[in-house]
């Protein structure tokens, strides 16, 4: 079987000066991205999610099969649903059932079982990352890969979502098996992480911990 190709379409070349300017640009942007445990009721309109899913759906993935699914809730019973399920799970998870390794690093952070934003918030967007799927919907061919694309799609999402001026959070209370029951997913779906979406509240805190990044010397390794 021969592979179609066709002409390259939409590729602007920059110059470097130009070039240099929006990677910074970036980079400006993003750093100043924070993890919001503090969030505002403010209502997002729903067409600003739907344009940062459908960056989330241009990602990479094995074989282009686009192993992900999005739920995005808005409506208040199912927040409360899901919020009551994870503070269940958090609750076991903070008191033993996490190793005294995972709980101390976790001490900085300040978080525990208590999780009101996941009511508060006015989006929740939970990932499903798909075993079995295809480059078109309703297969069920094996997919690649499946970890890291759905990944790539996150961290577009997440980008998206900081880029249009939302605060996000990457909540993943352990185990999320009730993320597939409340969400009535298929059982070969597993849950991947739970976006929690919204405007931070006024004089919302971070913590400080969280505000050191390594350095671009530590990060990387030039070749050259
Ligand atoms: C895969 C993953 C899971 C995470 N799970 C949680 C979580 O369940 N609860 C939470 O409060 N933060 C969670 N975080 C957020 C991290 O604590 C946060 O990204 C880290 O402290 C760095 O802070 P920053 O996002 O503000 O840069 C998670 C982050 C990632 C990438």
């Amino acid at each position: 079987m021969s592979a179609d190709y066709v002409p390259l379409e939409g590729y602007e070349t920059l110059s470097e000066a130009d070039m240099r300017a929006q990677a910074e640009s970036v980079y400006d942007t993003l750093r100043k991205r924070r993890s919001i445990r503090d969030f505002s009721d403010k209502p997002v309109p729903q067409d600003i999610i739907e344009s940062c899913i459908k960056s989330a759906g241009t990602a990479p993935s094995g074989a282009n099969h686009q192993p992900w699914h999005f739920v995005a809730i808005s409506n208040p019973d199912m927040k409360r649903k899901i919020r009551i399920a994870a503070e269940a799970e958090e609750a076991e998870f903070y008191g033993g059932k996490a190793p005294d390794e995972w709980l101390d690093a976790l001490a900085p952070l300040g978080t525990d079982a208590s999780k009101p934003f996941l009511e508060t918030a006015p989006w929740l967007i939970a990932v499903f990352a798909q075993r079995k799927g295809g480059e078109q919907v309703g297969q069920s061919k094996k997919n690649y890969y499946i970890t890291e694309s759905v990944g790539l799609a996150t961290g577009m999402l997440i980008t998206a979502l900081h880029s249009a001026g939302l605060g996000t959070l990457t909540h993943t209370p352990a185990p999320m098996g009730f993320l597939r029951d409340i969400c009535e997913r298929p059982k070969d779906e597993k849950p991947f992480v739970l976006m929690v979406v919204g405007y931070p509240a006024e004089n919302a805190q971070v913590p400080k911990h969280a505000l050191v990044k390594k350095s671009l010397g530590d990060i990387s390794t030039f070749i050259t």
